[in-house]
């Protein structure tokens, strides 16, 4: 069982309009026949799930679930025993190094929600191109590039972040700490990923741009997640950060009268010449 403050990705991962896209994002990749399949920064395994609910022969497939945190894993091995009996393999690593961790060469290497994460896109994606098979594909999805923020969801940030630092401030008498831009803040263009792509002879084959109107219980859980809150408010402790920020959440839907906003997601699958 997962506390509802054990600051994991479990509980926003399990929010309907995430897994939705999620597996939009994985029916684009068209898994069925494939039979070597990476999840990347698979976190506490939502996508290794809708990866194996996919396949047309679960037990001549493997899923390799790749993720660089050992609570992560532990909890998606957690969440997936007992689904179908495809071998998932679970491998403790960072995802720039995926080539070495793999003994052969893979048809599909799914990333959701991570791309952002990763400082040296270009040396990622020279891995990623070795460890495929030719032909194979690259599927990958992200909420922070240049366009997924809505114009009109501008105004909910400045004033979540502004009533959660107030709150900080006044509730625990604490302030984040400045810190170096952090890496998902630096948004590259669609542009910039098609360029990044085909340099490592990968061409896109399908792209797909949706925008989501996420409910407030998609910000208070991603307002529980650790990766999120140490972005967000650096150097704060998760706990107060938290529930800063949750605060922040429900302030601000009140004073705008809103009950969703709006945010895109980038979808893209890629192919190795
Ligand atoms: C936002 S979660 C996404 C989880 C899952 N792919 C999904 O879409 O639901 C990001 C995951 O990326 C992992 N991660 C971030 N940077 C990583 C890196 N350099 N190497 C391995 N895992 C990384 C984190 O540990 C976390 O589990």
């Amino acid at each position: 069982m997962t506390s509802s403050s054990d600051f994991s990705f479990s509980k926003f991962s399990q929010n309907s309009f995430y897994e939705v896209l999620n597996a939009h994002l994985v029916d684009m990749a068209d898994l069925g026949g494939d039979k070597r399949i990476v999840d990347l920064a698979c976190g506490t395994g939502g996508v290794t799930g809708l990866i194996v609910e996919r396949l047309h022969d679960a037990c001549e497939s493997v899923v390799i679930a790749v993720d660089h945190s050992a609570s992560a894993l532990k909890q998606a091995m957690e969440n997936l025993k007992g689904g179908r009996d495809s071998a998932i393999q679970f491998v403790h690593s960072q995802v720039e190094g995926l080539s070495d961790s793999l003994k052969e060469s893979v048809d599909t290497v799914v990333f959701c929600n991570a791309i952002h994460y990763i400082p040296d896109k270009d040396a990622l994606l020279a891995d990623i191109s070795k460890s495929l098979n030719p032909g194979g594909k690259f599927a990958f999805n992200t909420s922070f590039f240049e366009g997924s923020h809505p114009p009109e969801s501008l105004e909910y940030y400045r004033k979540w972040m502004f009533k959660s630092i107030r709150t900080l401030r006044r509730e625990y008498g604490l302030r984040p700490i400045r810190s170096e831009k952090v890496e998902s803040r630096r948004q590259l263009t669609v542009e910039q990923y098609r360029e990044l792509l085909e340099k490592q002879g990968l061409t896109i084959v399908r792209q797909e741009i949706d925008t989501v109107q996420v409910p407030i219980e998609g910000w208070l859980d991603i307002s529980g997640f650790s990766d999120f809150i140490e972005g967000t408010l650096p150097g704060v402790p998760l706990e107060e950060a938290s529930a800063a920020l949750q605060s922040g959440v429900h302030q601000t839907f009140a004073e705008m009268n809103i009950t969703h906003v709006p945010r895109s997601w980038l979808g893209v699958v890629a192919v190795r010449s």
